[in-house]
């Protein structure tokens, strides 16, 4: 059953998806090439992944790089993979280390074959990690996952939103499936969702940040996670006059 890929404890912690932007901006501001702000927001992965469990995050989805990034100039490309790669051999050890489960979601036929070889590795690797799902988005596109995902509805019994969102976690290669966003934050002062989980966000916090992505860091994302919980998630519902005095 598609459900039983789920883990039931990292469910109920909170899904954050982060739209990592402001790289090319932070180099720019530098004097550097655009590269130079790529490389330097690898390093604030990390520091976001650190401090996301003890934030009450099971689920952590950073858009890395979107199916239009590949109409970047070639050298820009070149340079996001090679730091992409890079990441998943120097981060596998401290995934395993810190439990968390490495996956990268998104298409995976236009890697080249080396590049697919460390994902596999990575997320065989850290498989059996139980504290924070990481989702690392490369050659993904939500447009592209959703109409995926409606192949595979066609040829489904249960057709139900439920089973539509396991669907659509297969279609993008999410092992295991995900829940719905809770928080969505972008870097870097754009109020936009570029393509980022259409679906997973229906009823998501969002919140736009002016930090660029290279200056983020675990204390952006507890203010983040606090904004977070200052707000009243209604689903559509009235929130009763009782609820309210309590
Ligand atoms: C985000 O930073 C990283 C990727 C999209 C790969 P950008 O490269 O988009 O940075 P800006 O938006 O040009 O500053
Ligand atoms: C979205 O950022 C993709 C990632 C952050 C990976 P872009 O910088 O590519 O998006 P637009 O072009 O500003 O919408
Ligand atoms: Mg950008």
């Amino acid at each position: 059953m598609l459900q039983s890929t789920l883990d039931k404890d990292r469910v109920h912690r909170l899904h954050v998806a982060v739209i990592m932007d402001g790289n090319g901006r932070w180099a720019q501001a530098r004097g550097l090439p655009r590269t130079a702000g790529h490389r330097e927001g690898a390093k604030a992965v990390r520091s976001v992944v650190e401090a996301a469990p003890d934030l009450g995050i099971g689920t952590l989805t950073l858009y890395a790089f979107s199916a239009d990034n590949w109409q970047r100039p070639q050298p820009e490309v070149r340079v996001l993979m090679e730091l992409f790669e890079r990441f998943l051999h120097s981060e596998r050890d401290k995934c395993i280390e810190n439990g968390v489960l490495l996956n990268i979601i998104g298409r995976r036929d236009r890697f080249e074959p080396r590049l697919l070889r460390a994902i596999r590795r990575a997320e065989a690797a850290t498989a059996a990690g139980r504290t924070l799902h990481l989702r690392i988005a490369v050659d993904y596109s939500a447009r592209q996952a959703l109409m995926d995902a409606a192949r595979l509805y066609q040829s489904t019994e249960a057709q139900n939103a439920d089973s539509y969102s396991e669907l659509l976690n297969r279609a993008i290669n999410s092992r295991p499936a995900a829940p719905d966003v809770d928080l969505l934050i972008r870097t870097s002062g754009e109020q936009r969702l570029s393509d980022f989980l259409l679906w997973e966000c229906a009823y998501a916090e969002l919140i736009f940040t002016d930090c660029l992505w290279p200056d983020i860091n675990g204390q952006e994302l507890e203010r983040a996670v606090e904004e977070f919980h200052r707000r009243e998630r209604r689903f559509g519902r009235v929130v009763e006059a009782r609820e309210l005095a309590s």
